[in-house]
């Protein structure tokens, strides 16, 4: 079974085994954004789910584009969006094998709980799609599972060293802090917020 498959089952099969999805913004985003001197209000989520951090954004007033690899998480954040009145761009899209978006047209990149679960032999591949969408003086925020967290279970876990490895080459670090995934009726699960800057020339 692919990748895809695997999350479009996950997304289909609609019987709580969403546990990321916590229908609210995230609030490392809600509290991060606000601060942030972005160079445009154009704003990329890769991996949107169901489309509740989009349409935050959208909230916020600013121009969003939404990817996914899984068609029935567009289509469920599709329709959220059209009942939150949210103009929000979706697109099916494998941000390892597209750029979504023009070059350099991106002020702010965010994901919760994607780049954790790329392939290790693709990591670099998604920091450089990244690079690759934000206009210069961009930031990209990502929520990671941390290795840090001692339970088995829960989302992918990457550790401090791993992230910097990969970001390092076209990113300044600007955060890279503790926080936690919350899963309602599950648990708490260590994460990293890592906030990086487009390095000038990336
Ligand atoms: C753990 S879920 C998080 C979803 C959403 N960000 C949230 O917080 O609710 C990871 C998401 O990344 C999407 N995804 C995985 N690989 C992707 C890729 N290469 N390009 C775009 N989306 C991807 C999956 O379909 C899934 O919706």
């Amino acid at each position: 079974m692919t990748q895809d498959q695997t999350w479009e089952d996950r997304y289909k099969s609609n019987t709580g085994t969403l546990p990321w999805d916590i229908g609210a913004p995230a609030p490392e985003l809600v509290a991060a954004l606000p601060v942030l001197d972005l160079p445009c209000k154009n704003v990329l989520e890769i991996g949107c789910g169901t489309g509740t951090n989009a349409i935050w954004l959208f909230q916020q007033n600013y121009k969003v584009i939404a990817t996914e690899i899984a068609p029935t998480a567009l289509d469920k954040a599709r329709q959220k969006a059209s009942e939150a009145k949210a103009a929000i761009t979706f697109k099916l899209s494998d941000i390892c094998e597209e750029l979504p978006v023009e070059k350099k047209s991106m002020g702010f990149v965010f994901d919760r709980g994607v780049f954790h679960t790329i392939p290790a032999d693709k990591r670099s591949v998604f920091v450089e799609q990244v690079a690759h969408c934000l206009m210069p003086g961009g930031y990209w925020l990502s929520l990671i599972g941390n290795a840090d967290e001692v339970k088995a279970e829960g989302p992918i876990k990457l550790s401090a060293a791993t992230i910097i490895n990969h970001v390092e080459p076209f990113f300044e670090l600007y955060k890279l802090e503790r926080t936690t995934f919350t899963i309602p009726n599950t648990g708490m699960y260590l994460a990293w917020i890592g906030l990086f800057r487009l390095r000038s020339g990336g």
